[in-house]
């Protein structure tokens, strides 16, 4: 079969290197693809955005299955537009897309369902949001409504930080039009964990959890970034979180999308911050984490386009997902300055070290093919290295050991991913 993956990320590299997996696959094609993901599949010219471009190129080529890994395209409605043209495609409709799409969605399907989360209120006219905050405890976390490249929080400590907080998502629009709506939330305090799942409108199934690192510098000090590193999985998600999160979070908001005539089909990632209250969730995302994928879908057994497939027909409780009794540790190489301002176009060098070693992977995140064919940087966050183990000790010594096989100018990386899994 022929298989077409929209996107261009580490994440969607990692889906690639699954769909190659899969004895039924013989040709994936992706758009627009990268440097790495161009090994293993044919890179298409065509941006995510472009919908319409997107189906006719799956219909010319006889695609027989297209998988949506970024979260704008889906928020955008593609899925609605492949179905249209009689397209089979991963992923949910525009109208469940909005789990992710609007946080004050979100917020307002946890409060009427009775799925844990913070308490909150949400705000379109900045007066009011002003003064709610006067009498509010702080530190208040503040919430542009809409997708801004996960960088739509702002966690303010002080009454004026808020205030500024405001005025930056609300009147400057520094995350444009995500910021005609805002949500107010209560600070929460707790170990994260990254839970993704895939569901076929009744039926949810859980993969094995992950924990990414947000901040750009070790300690998790420094600005928020798309993540530095993962590791899955986390020994935090313990028997009693995970019996927890399936009789209050899972089930429930699969049930409650479809109570609200938003049946959910393809992946849920839930955020979740384990309080001192119990698990609650911190955010909801149409699709899978980046670079949690990179760490959860190499330790997945089954072959991908049979889960996959059983999401779009329905038939996602016959199918049991098996995960390897390991670990896998993934190290982001980004670019120094990242997430601010950075160099590109910088060779890149050692990657034939990662050929025919098992357990160790090379995802491309913002790499590209210079004029002469060598593989430059071309983002902020480069590559995704990441390695298996017997448990998160070994595959985080083997991960490191792999970031040494890479060079390049201006690479920068944390040193201290997994290492929480020390106080375990
Ligand atoms: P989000 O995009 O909603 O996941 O938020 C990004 C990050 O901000 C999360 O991963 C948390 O680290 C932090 N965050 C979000 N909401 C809260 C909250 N209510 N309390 C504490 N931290 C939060
Ligand atoms: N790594 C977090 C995310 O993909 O949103």
């Amino acid at each position: 079969m022929k298989v077409l993956i929209v996107g261009g990320g580490g994440r969607e590299h990692a889906i690639a290197a699954s769909v190659a997996k899969s004895s039924r696959v013989e040709q994936i094609y992706c758009a627009p693809g990268n440097a790495g993901i161009g090994k293993i599949a044919e890179c298409v010219p065509i941006g995510a955005m472009e919908f319409e471009k997107l189906a006719a190129f799956a219909k010319e080529n006889a695609v027989d299955f297209t998988i949506i890994g970024m979260d704008d395209p889906l928020a955008g409605g593609i899925v609605d537009v492949f179905e249209r043209e009689g397209l089979r495609v991963f992923g949910p409709r525009k109208n469940a897309a909005i789990l992710e799409g609007s946080k004050a969605f979100s917020k307002d399907l946890m409060k009427k369902y009775g799925i844990p989360t913070a308490r909150y209120e949400t705000f379109d006219d900045p007066k009011d949001a002003l003064a709610y905050l006067e009498t509010a405890k702080m530190p208040i976390v503040l919430k542009a409504d809409g997708l801004a490249l996960g960088k739509g929080v702002l966690i303010c400590r002080t009454l004026a930080e808020a205030k500024d907080g405001v005025k930056e998502i609300m009147e400057d629009k520094k995350f444009g039009s995500a910021g005609n709506h805002m949500v107010v939330e209560e600070f929460m305090t707790g170990r994260e964990v990254s839970v993704l799942s895939f569901v076929d409108g009744k039926t949810i199934q859980i993969l094995s959890s992950a924990q990414d690192h947000k901040r750009a510098k070790d300690g998790d000090e420094g600005l928020n970034t798309g993540g530095m590193g993962t590791f899955s999985p986390s020994p935090f998600y313990t028997k009693e979180v995970d019996a927890f999160c399936r009789a209050h979070i899972y089930q429930k908001t699969v049930d409650a999308m479809a109570a609200e005539g938003r049946e959910y089909k393809g992946v849920i990632f839930f955020g979740l911050m384990l309080t001192e209250e119990g698990p609650k969730v911190l955010e909801y995302n149409a699709r899978f984490g980046d670079p949690e994928a990179q760490v959860v879908l190499p330790r997945m057994k089954n072959d991908i386009i049979d889960v996959m497939e059983a999401c779009v027909d329905g038939t996602l409780d016959k199918i049991k997902l098996e995960f390897e009794d390991n670990a896998a540790v993934c190290v982001v190489l980004a670019s120094d300055g990242y997430p601010l301002s950075y160099e590109k176009g910088l060779a890149i060098k050692g990657e034939e070290q990662f050929e025919g070693k098992d357990g160790y992977y090379c995802f491309h995140a913002g790499t590209a093919l210079a004029a002469d064919g060598t593989v430059v940087t071309n983002g902020g966050r480069v590559l995704g290295v990441t390695a298996k183990g017997a448990d998160l000790k070994e595959a985080r010594k083997n991960a490191y050991a792999a970031t040494e096989w890479i060079s390049f100018a201006n690479k920068y990386m944390r040193h201290d991913i997994g290492k929480a899994i020390d106080e375990a």
